[in-house]
């Protein structure tokens, strides 16, 4: 019997860690259940206070659906083959926001309810079959989403609109993810409003309607199943991986910057390399040298030496010009050098700083005093250099429910840093953006409290590698901190991880941990490197850089190529854009460090983040019930008139 089916009890093994929308509409069967359950119960409709009571319950769900977190529409304004869906969520809301309204204006204390004509119209503006109506809204929905496969359309289809989805900053998962929420708020919406209406046309007698309402009900809940079925899929096999693209224009200090004077190409004359000053070897002999002197004021005094090591000398021509820049402190030390026989190291066009004629000259003993091109590895002393990256923890404070919503490589000082922000963990994977955490501790090397090799990573000739990992918090943790670490020779990033329960929001600081991938390219499966070749700075590439790392890698900080650039930056630049998806908004499960580039150029290292996966709470169960079926359609008459 269907009144016995109506009123059946719903067996709710409603699952714990549903995502807020499906949490919802599970919310809302019960309701639905009790409300049949008075609307067809004679003591309640002859109070003549039905209509009343019935928008004070769907008032009261309004705050739940109110409750969700908003969340901007998925940015894809611009995809065809999801304006149709867009139009038809727009009906359902434009018609959910009137209906609420309506609502509103009934149950505030001492309102005059209004005339049973409005009442009416308002179920017809749901119900009858028109160009606006709700019913018409969600079946339409319903097509787009069986025949467009939107879902899969995000991870197939978007290549070409979006080739990395950087301009939008959202994952793929996260962007079926704000769809489906999108999609199933307006079904929830919709498929609420519908049973309003057959319950206000059952309380003002116009006819039996439970059965409307059961088939309503079935539909609904075969079409959620559906939908969260193919949301899951897709969601299961969607990118959740975020970094930054190239920028429109690169910007020292604001989209990169530079480690410096590690290993930069240097003009040194034999006759201060070695503290006889004689030039009784050749260049190629002074693998590992120091600068002695400065013989009688020739190039050498027009220049600031080298105070380091100099390394790896070469002989290339004896006579040359070389442009420099007009300050000793510009990064570079050569804009460019032109040797006689035309051969030019950097771009030899115009010279903006000054020229100067450098030759070799024979001594009176017939011995030649060569220049040299060698690499100097600048004295950590000396404030021009800049390759210190410190090893102090970026943590969110979890202590106090606070995440990692972002993650950005920083420079203070002489210094690169780890920076995260954070946000608050709420329920249901909900995040409060918060500010970007300050960093800890702001130092220069040269501050004595702090350490080489506690505090901060100097970069050297034989401790230059730094670690690509892209790391992942393990199942039920999300990401709340992240560090530098040295393991040997290499500088080594690890990301820290928390568990929390989903349902609730809360964090167990407790039981947090670091997560690494501690492999050596000392192993039985060692850690490969990422060779740069011949490599250009970045910023003169002409095209995009793409991520060519993979995880396990590990690449060396090296100088620029000598033929373009002389050797006088040190790549790979650093990417200092946040990578923070949803303006701080999302939850994260993981992060790594990557490599941008292309052969040829020095690429840049960035960091990415890897955002939560979602699937495993998305979920549309209809609750069992028992003789729901029962007696199918046999009297159904399509309604109001
Ligand atoms: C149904 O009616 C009962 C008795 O009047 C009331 O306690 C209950 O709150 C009503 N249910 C809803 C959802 O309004
Ligand atoms: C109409 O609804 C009542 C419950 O209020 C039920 O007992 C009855 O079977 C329904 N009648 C028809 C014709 O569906
Ligand atoms: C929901 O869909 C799954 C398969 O996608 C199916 O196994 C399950 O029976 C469906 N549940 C309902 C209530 O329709
Ligand atoms: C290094 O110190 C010199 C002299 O004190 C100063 O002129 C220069 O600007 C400093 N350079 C940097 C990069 O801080
Ligand atoms: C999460 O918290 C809720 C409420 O305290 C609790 O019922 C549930 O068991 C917790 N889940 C896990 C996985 O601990």
């Amino acid at each position: 019997m269907r009144l016995a089916a109506l009123l059946a009890l719903f067996t709710f093994a409603i699952a714990e860690n549903l995502s807020p929308v499906d949490h919802i509409r599970n919310k809302f069967y019960p309701l639905e259940t009790d409300l049949w359950n008075n609307v067809t119960d004679t003591k309640w409709t002859e109070s003549g206070l039905g209509d009343v009571e019935l928008t004070k319950a769907f008032i009261s769900f309004d705050g739940d659906i109110e409750s969700i977190p908003k969340r901007t529409r998925p940015p894809l304004s611009s995809v065809w083959w999801w304006k149709k869906p867009v139009e038809q969520i727009q009906i359902v809301d434009g018609v959910y926001k009137n209906f609420i309204e309506f609502l509103s204006r009934q149950s505030v204390p001492g309102a005059v309810p209004s005339p049973i004509k409005e009442w009416m119209d308002l179920a017809e503006n749901i119900l009858v079959d028109s160009k606006t109506s709700v019913i018409r809204a969600i079946r339409q929905l319903e097509e787009s989403l069986t025949h467009g496969d939107l879902f899969r359309r995000i991870s197939t289809g978007l290549q070409d609109e979006h080739p990395d989805l950087c301009e939008l900053q959202m994952s793929q998962h996260q962007l079926i993810y704000d769809m489906y929420n999108t999609i199933s708020l307006a079904e929830i919406k919709g498929y609420a409003m519908m049973q309003f209406s057959w319950m206000l046309l059952r309380i003002y007698g116009k006819g039996n309607f439970t059965q409307e309402a059961s088939l309503t009900r079935q539909r609904y809940g075969q079409r959620t199943n559906q939908t969260a079925a193919a949301a899951r899929a897709a969601l299961s096999l969607a990118k959740r991986d975020l970094h930054r693209c190239d920028p429109e224009v690169h910007k020292e200090g604001v989209t990169y910057e530079m480690v410096k004077r590690l290993l930069q190409g240097y003009i040194e004359n034999e006759v201060d390399l070695n503290s006889d000053g004689t030039c009784r070897e050749n260049c190629a002999y002074y693998t590992v040298a120091e600068n002695k002197g400065c013989f009688k004021d020739q190039f050498c005094s027009k220049q600031k030496a080298c105070k380091g090591r100099i390394i790896d000398c070469t002989f290339v021509e004896s006579d040359m010009w070389v442009c420099q820049p007009n300050s000793w402190y510009d990064h570079r030390r050569y804009q460019w050098i032109k040797y006689e026989s035309g051969r030019t190291l950097g771009h030899a066009d115009t010279c903006s700083g000054i020229t100067t004629k450098v030759d070799s000259w024979w001594r009176w003993n017939l011995l030649h005093c060569s220049y040299c091109f060698c690499l100097c590895e600048e004295d950590v002393h000396d404030n021009g250099t800049q390759r210190f990256f410190s090893l102090v923890e970026a943590l969110a404070d979890f202590d106090r429910n606070k995440v990692v919503t972002g993650i950005r490589l920083v420079k203070h000082g002489r210094v690169f840093h780890l920076q995260v922000s954070e946000g608050t963990l709420g329920e249901r994977g909900s995040v409060t953006p918060g500010s970007w955490v300050e960093l800890k501790s702001k130092f220069d090397p040269e501050d004595y409290e702090v350490t080489e090799g506690v505090d901060f990573h100097t970069l050297t000739y034989e401790k230059r590698a730094i670690d690509l990992d892209e790391l992942e918090s393990p199942s039920g943790h999300v990401m709340t901190g992240a560090r530098f670490r040295m393991i040997g020779a290499h500088l080594h990033f690890e990301i820290r991880a928390t568990p929390f329960n989903y349902t609730t929001g809360r964090l167990s600081p407790e039981r947090s941990l670091w997560i690494s991938n501690d492999n050596t390219d000392g192993t039985f499966s060692p850690r490969k490197k990422l060779d740069l070749t011949s490599p250009d700075i970045p910023t003169r590439s002409n095209v995009p850089l793409p991520v060519d790392s993979i995880h396990d890698q590990y690449m060396e900080f090296t100088h620029s190529d000598m033929s373009k650039d002389a050797a006088q930056n040190t790549v790979p630049y650093i990417d200092i854009q946040p990578v923070q998806p949803l303006k701080g908004a999302a939850l994260l499960s993981g992060a790594g460090i990557i490599h941008r580039g292309i052969p040829g150029s020095g690429g840049f290292l960035a960091a990415k983040v890897i955002t939560y996966d979602f699937s495993h709470h998305v979920q549309a169960e209809m609750p069992s019930e028992e003789n729901y079926h029962e007696d199918d359609t046999t009297d159904f008459v399509p309604m109001v008139n």
